[in-house]
C-alpha cells in the first residue's frame, strides 16, 4: 500500500510565524505515525487579492492551479491559521477563495484538520470557528479535534516539537481521527 502524504499549511508566511511552528509540529507528529508530512508553504503559491476584474482579464493564477494539484496529491491536509481580529487571515481566505474558482475536489477529496496558534490564552477559536465554517462550506470532511495552541510562547520546546503533554496528546488525536478517516476512505 503507497504511504499515506499529509499536506501541512499555515496560514501565516511570516518568517517567524508560530503558525508555521505550529505546521512543524504537526508533522512530527505525522511523521512519528509513520506517513510522509509535506509543508505546503504559500510562499510558494504567490496569488494577487482576487477581483473579478483581473480574473476576467488574467484568468486564475498558475499558483492556484500548482496549488490544487499538490492539495490533491494529499490523503489528508492539516491547515493552521493565524487569528487577526476574531477573523482568518486575508492571506488565507484569497488562497481558499482562488482556489475554489477552479473546482471544489481539492476541498472533498483529502480529510481535513484544523489548528490555530495565538499569543493569547484561548488561541485563535474565533479563526477556527471561521475556517471550519469555509470549508465544510466547501465540501471538506474536517474532523472533530482542532488544535488550539495558546500563549503561545511555552507551547513549543527548542526542538521545535509539543512542549506540553496535553498538547501532544490533544495534537496526536487529531492526527489519528484524520488517519483513520483516511483509512476508511
Ligand atoms: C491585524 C492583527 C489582528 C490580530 N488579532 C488577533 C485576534 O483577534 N486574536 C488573537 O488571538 N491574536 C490576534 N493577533 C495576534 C496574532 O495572533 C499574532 O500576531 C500571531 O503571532 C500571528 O500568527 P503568526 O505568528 O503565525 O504569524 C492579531 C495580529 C494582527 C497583525
Amino acid at each position: 500500500m503507497p504511504q499515506l502524504i499529509i499536506g501541512l499549511l499555515s496560514g501565516s508566511t511570516r518568517s517567524a510565524s508560530m503558525n508555521c511552528k505550529l505546521v512543524a509540529a504537526m508533522a512530527n507528529v505525522f511523521t512519528n505515525a509513520g506517513v510522509k508530512a509535506q509543508i505546503i508553504d504559500l510562499n510558494d503559491y504567490d496569488m494577487p487579492l482576487y477581483n473579478g476584474d483581473y480574473e476576467d482579464e488574467h484568468g486564475v493564477p498558475d499558483a492556484t492551479h500548482r496549488l490544487i494539484k499538490t492539495l490533491l496529491a494529499c490523503d489528508g491536509v492539516f491547515i493552521a491559521t493565524p487569528e487577526y481580529n476574531g477573523c482568518m487571515p486575508p492571506l488565507l481566505k484569497n488562497t481558499i477563495d482562488w482556489t475554489s474558482r477552479v473546482g471544489l475536489e481539492q476541498f472533498a477529496r483529502p480529510v481535513y484538520g484544523i489548528g490555530s496558534a495565538s499569543p493569547g490564552p484561548l488561541s485563535g477559536i474565533m479563526a477556527l470557528r471561521q475556517l471550519h465554517f469555509i470549508l465544510a462550506r466547501l465540501g471538506a470532511h474536517i474532523v472533530p479535534t482542532q488544535l488550539g495552541v495558546g500563549s503561545y510562547g511555552q507551547a513549543f520546546d527548542e526542538d521545535g516539537q509539543f512542549a506540553d503533554e496535553r498538547t501532544l496528546g490533544r495534537a496526536t488525536k487529531l492526527a489519528s481521527q484524520m488517519l483513520n478517516t483516511i483509512d476508511r476512505s
